[in-house]
């Protein structure tokens, strides 16, 4: 059976102002195929706004992983990537 993608976008306030509004709109930019083997929720703000390795917001984790400077392109492409890692 697939393993499903976690995706978990940040709805905090820094990440929503900053562009993280945009990733909620998923549904219009992630590929249909690989939507429906994700499970996708919003989440608040889990402090890598304060300072993080991985960028700045907005923020979104796949798989407990941290992504920072995130935009519905990127997230598309790295959402398509882990699933094909996952279910080789
Ligand atoms: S608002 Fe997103 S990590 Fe703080």
């Amino acid at each position: 059976m697939d393993k499903k993608v976690k995706i978990k976008i940040c709805v905090g306030t820094s990440c929503f102002v900053q562009g993280g509004s945009d990733l909620l709109l998923y549904n219009d930019f992630i590929d249909p195929e690989i939507i429906e083997k994700c499970d996708i929720e919003g989440i608040s703000c889990f402090n890598a706004c304060k300072g993080h390795e991985n960028g700045s917001a907005p923020f979104v984790m796949i798989n407990d992983k941290i992504y920072g400077d995130m935009t519905p392109e990127k997230l598309n492409k790295i959402v398509i990537e882990v699933y094909h890692a996952r279910n080789k």
